[in-house]
């Protein structure tokens, strides 16, 4: 699948969800780093020099600064005057005068950062490295039994596909309500019926209607897998359009 590289408009409507996302490695020499240094503010800066591994500290300085570009390009704020809160669960939010509805959230892998933004009050997104080995059976931890059972039918192949499917449903919803470990989720399940698209359904203790929420995933390819969870508006869901990123689209000031 391609992916086109920017949006035509930085206009919102009720309900839409832009993605941006971006492979780490290809932003690299001092200028560009330092100009991904230049962007973030204190806070940022100093999580960013403590991580240890390179690759993490990297990542890390990538994705803040594409959550910046990607949100000035909609608010018509430069990139680094962004100010930021975070909740007593660890979600960041903008903070000021901004469209209040307006919403990110951010994901990183090894090999990729996105960020989602919606114009409706929340939004979730989980991106996963699907090359890394592993043992579907770590699944039961956070996955059905229904879940469990209809993956082990699966070809062997296609069993490696419907773990990262469930996982970053799970958990783009998860960081869309915003509550981490709080949320049950083994009762937070997605079916996958045939020739229909995904289909949640939701236990008693998530206190939630899955009706209220649409899912949307997709393969970057070659490894990596993304799903985000965005509230549905007034019945009708909005545009979910995904943007890959270069490192000259970093560089880039609001219009
Ligand atoms: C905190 C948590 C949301 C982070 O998820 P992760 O997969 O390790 O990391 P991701 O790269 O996808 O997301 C991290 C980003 O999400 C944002 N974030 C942090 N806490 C968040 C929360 N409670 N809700 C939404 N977003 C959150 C931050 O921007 C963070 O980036 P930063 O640390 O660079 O600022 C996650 O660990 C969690 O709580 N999961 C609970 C659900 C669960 O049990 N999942 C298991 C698999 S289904």
């Amino acid at each position: 699948m391609t992916f086109p590289p920017r949006p035509q408009s930085t206009q919102l409507a009720n309900g839409d969800c832009v993605v941006a996302w971006l492979r780490p490695e290809l932003v690299h020499g001092s200028r560009a780093i330092q100009e991904c240094e230049r962007i973030l503010c204190s806070d940022e800066l100093v999580r960013y020099r403590r991580f240890l591994r390179p690759a993490d500290r990297h990542r890390f300085l990538v994705a803040h600064t594409l959550k910046r570009i990607w949100l000035s390009k909609f608010l018509q704020t430069p990139a680094d005057r962004l100010r930021f809160e975070i909740d007593q669960f660890g979600k960041p939010s903008l903070l000021g005068d901004h469209h209040r509805r307006l919403a990110f959230n951010l994901s990183h892998t090894t090999g990729l950062v996105a960020c989602a933004i919606a114009d409706a009050g929340t939004v979730g997104i989980d991106v996963e490295d699907c090359s890394r080995a592993i043992n579907i059976e770590i699944g039961k931890t956070v996955y059905s039994e229904s879940e469990m059972n209809a993956m082990r039918a699966l070809e062997e192949c296609e069993q490696r596909n419907r773990f990262f499917q469930l996982w970053t449903y799970k958990e783009a919803y998860s960081k869309a309500r915003g509550l981490g470990f709080q949320l049950p989720m083994k009762q937070c399940e997605f079916h996958f019926p045939p020739e229909q698209s995904v289909q949640p359904k939701f236990g008693a203790d998530v206190h939630d209607d899955p009706s209220r929420w649409r899912f949307v995933s997709r393969l970057i390819e070659p490894n990596h897998r993304c799903a985000v969870a965005v509230p549905i508006e007034r019945e009708s869901p909005g545009r979910v359009d995904f943007y890959e990123f270069s490192e000259r689209d970093l560089r880039a000031e609001p219009e």
